[in-house]
């Protein structure tokens, strides 16, 4: 009985050291993350917050444009957006300077546009985007949805649906250790 015991003690110690290392993984090594869609219907952009994501430095991941399907009937007119990377500011009053440039050009609804952001503290491209750790960072989109209101640098989806997203890199998932309380305690 006792023997039976210790067995099932080293089996469970086991166990809890397999899922220690699966779940500390994504965090240790780059991954690709998923994709945000830029478009009225991601229910990920929740009202009032918009989307907080925790991406480490080496991760990469898209934001993809609106896309209309050929052949598909969709029951929403096409989505027009620029997307823009700004200040903690600029974020929380939706607004847009007449010499901010965008990151991504949602102009072309008929074809695949993305932006791919690599989270990298250094770039090789004198125009790429360089990252810091512990540093958050702002993106969205003061456009109107509508081609009419591309160019609107107040407001827009940023304020009316909370169109926003912010990247806490490097910062810790709260998400991974929450599992590891669950599994091993
Ligand atoms: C909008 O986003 C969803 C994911 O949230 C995606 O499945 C859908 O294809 C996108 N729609 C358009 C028109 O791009």
């Amino acid at each position: 009985m006792v023997a039976r015991q210790r067995v099932m003690g080293r089996y469970v110690w086991w166990f809890c050291l397999g899922t220690l290392v699966v779940n500390l993984s994504p965090s240790c090594s780059a991954v690709i993350l998923e994709s945000i869609y830029w478009n009225s219907s991601n229910p990920k952009f929740s009202p009032g917050q918009g989307l907080v994501l925790f991406p480490q430095i080496g991760d990469k991941m898209d934001i993809v444009c609106p896309r209309v399907r050929p052949g598909v009937v969709e029951n929403k007119d096409p989505e027009y957006y620029r997307v823009y990377l700004v200040t903690r500011e600029q974020l929380h009053s939706c607004s847009i300077g007449q010499s901010d440039t965008p990151l991504l050009n949602c102009d072309k609804p008929d074809r695949d546009v993305k932006f791919t952001f690599k989270f990298q503290e250094f770039s090789p491209n004198l125009w790429g985007l360089e990252f810091l750790k512990g540093r958050e960072y702002y993106i969205t989109s003061t456009s109107t949805s509508s081609l009419q209101g591309l160019d609107n640098t107040d407001g827009g989806v940023c304020r009316a649906t909370s169109m926003k997203l912010v990247l806490r890199v490097g910062q810790k998932r709260m998400r991974v250790s929450a599992k590891l309380f669950i599994t091993c305690v």
